[in-house]
């Protein structure tokens, strides 16, 4: 067995360290070192985009790099799109597009069509249908046909931007504060000796401004 290395990668949001030889894939260590298993391999040589993930937010075919090629690196699998903030009820609108459209049948290529969905909807959160068919050019299917795949993704865009509405609505009806973003007793500035703002909101802009933080709620 040749050396190995230690690498750290971000993964789904958690620092994970592993060891790995020089010439271990990505899409190995993601499945064997870290067990997650949701990475499906389908060719290894690059052609099938089963093994699709993201690294620092692009979507790469996991058989083509080494895992010491992502030392340092954000990856994103599937098993965190649960986590994901736009998730709800434990699925991301991508996956549940998936589910209400029927994108899927045996299922093996999902994993990597939904990181490419996703990569691309984070990039042109409205793609026309030939845009989604391009981003998902480098994924095959052997069993949908992709128009169910196409209309999985574009179900997941309409989720997402009634989801961007409905936030900013709340906003509006709140008077400009998001009650996510806005401090919940902000009761005014007060000004020290030295002519110093302060709100007591923690690490505050300083004063009075247009920041979000505050708009709305100035006296
Ligand atoms: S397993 Fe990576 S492209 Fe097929
Ligand atoms: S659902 Fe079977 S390969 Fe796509």
């Amino acid at each position: 067995m040749s050396e190995t290395r230690e690498i750290t990668l971000t993964v789904n949001g958690t620092e994970e360290t592993i060891e790995v030889e020089p010439r271990r894939l990505l899409v190995h260590a993601i499945r064997e070192d870290l067990d997650l298993t949701g990475t499906h391999i389908g060719c290894d040589t690059g052609n099938c985009g089963a093994c699709t993930v993201l690294v620092d937010g692009e979507p790469l075919k996991s058989c083509l790099m080494f895992a010491v090629q992502a030392d340092g690196s954000e990856v994103e699998t599937v098993e965190g799109m649960e986590d994901h903030p736009d998730a709800v009820d434990d699925l991301h609108p991508l996956q549940e597009g998936f589910h209400e459209e029927h994108g899927l049948q045996c299922g093996y290529c999902t994993p990597g069509m939904i990181m490419s969905g996703k990569a691309l909807l984070e990039e042109n959160p409205d793609p026309s249908e030939a845009e989604i068919r391009e981003a998902i050019s480098g994924n095959l299917c052997r069993c949908t046909g992709y128009q169910n795949i196409v209309k999985s993704i574009e179900y997941a865009a309409e989720k997402l931007a009634d989801g961007e509405r409905d936030d900013a609505e709340a906003v509006a009806a709140d008077g400009g504060v998001s009650s996510a973003d806005g401090p919940a007793s902000f009761d005014g500035y007060d000004v020290d000796d030295d002519g110093e703002f302060s709100c007591g909101v923690e690490n505050c802009c300083g004063g009075p401004s247009t920041d979000a933080t505050h708009r709305g709620d100035e006296r």
